[in-house]
């Protein structure tokens, strides 16, 4: 199989490179650009291309694999709402991706994001950095005993609340399917109102759905327990960021700490340093002292950089062997 592999960075070479000997079937040719309509044309003469979290996906994008003989998407990622499955389904295309490559990545990116916010390390660093020994503007709180709202309670929220327990928090969780085995290790399921109004940190770990669009917008941040600390790791448009900056300008939250956010997609693993930003949003968010924003970097371990190459050489294999691996399937 010949799979163009798009937007290639030095650590996707490393971890795929590191993989390939043991698919002699299989050859990855690696781009620096992004898949855009310009650079679809470049997969003619593959079978597969291989793209991230943020490449568009979407109807127009897929014609043009398709008219470029592409038949299979291998996706290198776990999340899929960049993707539209049902022209993927007319085009007859196979998506596969690669489903909780590493749920501890991501659930300890959004712990590391909860302490920072909380004990102020963006500001702490910077201070120290300039002889300013001063302490004032640092005050946390003391996780321990406090109240921990977990949203979605899949493979990265369970990881989360394990985490939170271990801080001696009291956790509380809102899934559509809660998990017994959650229960038995202590979470208690309620009502996402609840969980709002009780949580003094509430870490966002559900998929992008029409049904989770701006979850977090101005009706539920009024419900959130005053001063709590936000954090999303899991995707942008589950917060409404008009909504959210009014939140902050209210003083509603202690803390905000996010990795992924509604505008990310042009900067998204991109050296934007001299670029002047076309909307204000992110601007905005990051002129506040109370919000951290990272660049989707919760999946960034070499662990969970291990597991993709593997899973997504094996899924092109499954591919080849005309035996898609089901679990791994995108479907409509
Ligand atoms: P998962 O599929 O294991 O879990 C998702 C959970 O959300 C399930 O328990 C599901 O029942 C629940 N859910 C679905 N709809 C819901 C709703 N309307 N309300 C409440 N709960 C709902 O997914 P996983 O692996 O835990 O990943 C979660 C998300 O994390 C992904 O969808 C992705 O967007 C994001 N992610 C972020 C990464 C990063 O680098 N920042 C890396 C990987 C994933």
């Amino acid at each position: 199989m010949k799979i163009l592999f798009y937007d290639a960075k030095p650590y996707d070479r490393e971890s795929f490179d590191a993989h390939l000997p043991d698919y002699p079937s299989i050859t990855l040719d690696y781009i620096e650009a992004d898949l855009t309509p310009r650079t679809a044309r470049l997969a003619q003469g593959y079978d597969a291309i291989c793209a991230f979290v943020n490449a568009d996906l979407g109807r127009d994008m897929l014609r043009l694999l398709y008219e470029a003989g592409v038949k299979t998407i291998l996706l290198r990622c776990a999340g899929f709402n960049q993707l539209d499955a049902y022209a993927a389904d007319e085009y007859d295309m196979t998506v596969l991706r690669v489903p909780g490559y590493s749920p501890e990545a991501v659930a300890e990116h959004a712990m590391a994001l909860a302490l920072a916010i909380n004990r102020r390390l963006h500001k702490a660093y910077i201070k120290v950095r300039e002889n300013n020994f001063s302490l004032v503007g640092l005050t946390g709180m003391t996780f321990r005993g406090k109240v921990a709202g977990i949203v979605g309670t899949g493979k990265i929220g369970q990881a989360m609340c394990r985490i939170c327990r271990g801080f001696g928090m009291r956790v509380l969780a809102y899934d559509k399917y809660p998990s017994d085995e959650m229960r038995g290790e202590g979470v208690e399921y309620v009502p996402l109102e609840q969980l709002l109004a009780q949580s003094d940190l509430v870490s966002l770990h559900c998929p992008l759905t029409d049904e989770t669009y701006h979850m977090i917008r101005t009706e539920t941040i009024h419900q959130m327990k005053p001063g709590c600390i936000l954090i999303n790791t899991s995707r942008g448009a589950l917060v409404d960021s008009q909504d959210l900056i009014e939140g902050i300008r209210d003083h509603r939250f202690f803390g905000v700490g996010l990795d992924v956010y509604e505008e990310e997609n042009d900067n998204v693993f991109e050296n934007r340093e001299d670029d002047i930003l076309k909307s204000s949003i992110t601007a905005r968010l990051l002129s506040f002292p109370n919000v951290i924003i990272t660049s989707h970097q919760g999946f960034l371990t070499r662990e969970a950089l291990d597991a993709i190459a593997r899973t997504t050489l094996d899924n092109a294999v499954s591919v080849e062997q005309h035996a898609p691996i089901e679990a791994n399937l995108v479907g409509v």
